[in-house]
């Protein structure tokens, strides 16, 4: 299989001399097309650091972070907006809409940044908002719909230019536990039945129990992985807790 994500030896050293803090220490794991890939852990274990450095919001003190043959890692910043806006995808806890535009407008705002043709542009709309339920929100504004509607819009905005890969953080974070199905059950179709490659990071075992498979994060390394394989998802949730307890010794420390 080809990779779409290849980290290698990744360290993150936040501050410098005494006041130096590593909050990732050689992380090593490849992500292949067509995956599902939660990461979990304890607060503090540097779930968002990671997820920064491999968006290319922020970068690593070392290594390589090749994104297919493409290593993050060694590009300057221009290159990095530019790839960001054409490569990734990203699904963030608070939605990030802006107010003043429409559903549509906004889900369809990255490819009128690309300057796409804007024929091509309303068909892919309507690809999308049908894959997550939407069509008929289209022309309301963000303050018009529910917490769960503006997740939804927020991922078709992500997946709209078709990204080689799409990263999640926490994206189940500010949802009712409805909102929240609905949108773990969009993620998993896209994943099984559009091929889409997706990252998230979760504190919710609930939410990680719809991944393929599940890095954990401790202390700023990756300390187990665990594959769902046959498992029913209820059977991989049960296994998740089973594991959270054990790292934290008790499930509320993990936040
Ligand atoms: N900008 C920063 N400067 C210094 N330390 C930071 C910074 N961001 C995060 N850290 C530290 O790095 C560690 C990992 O943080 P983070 O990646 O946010 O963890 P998580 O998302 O797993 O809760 C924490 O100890 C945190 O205090
Ligand atoms: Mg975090």
């Amino acid at each position: 299989m080809e990779h779409v994500l290849k980290v290698d030896k990744v360290d993150k050293i936040y501050g410098k001399g005494a006041n130096s803090y590593q909050a990732l220490e050689n992380i090593s794991f490849t992500i292949e097309a067509g995956e599902f890939v939660g990461i979990m852990g304890p607060s503090g274990a540097g779930k968002s650091t990671l997820l920064h450095v491999l968006a290319t919001i922020d970068s690593p003190t070392s290594g390589d972070i090749f994104i297919e043959q493409d290593n993050i890692a060694k590009m300057k910043d221009e290159q990095l907006a530019d790839f960001r806006r054409d490569h990734l995808g990203f699904i963030f806890q608070d939605y990030n809409l802006l107010d003043s535009l429409t559903v549509r407008e906004n889900i369809l705002l990255p490819l009128a940044i690309a300057k796409q043709p804007a024929k091509e542009i309303q068909e892919k709309v309507h690809a999308v908002a049908q894959t997550f339920g939407i069509e008929d929100l289209l022309e309301k504004y963000p303050y018009q719909i529910s917490g769960g509607q503006k997740q939804r819009t927020a991922s078709c905005r992500a997946l709209i230019s078709q990204p080689k890969l799409i990263f999640a953080d926490e994206p189940t974070g500010a949802l009712d536990s409805k909102s929240a199905t609905d949108l773990l059950e969009s993620l998993s179709s896209l994943n099984t039945e559009h091929e889409a490659t997706i990252m998230m990071v979760t504190h919710d075992a609930y939410a990680a129990s719809f991944c393929r498979r599940i890095l954990f994060i401790q202390d700023g390394c990756l300390s187990k992985e665990m594959i769902r394989g046959n498992q029913s998802r209820k059977q991989f949730f049960q296994l998740i807790l089973d594991e959270m307890a054990q790292i934290g010794g008790d499930g509320h420390d993990i936040i």
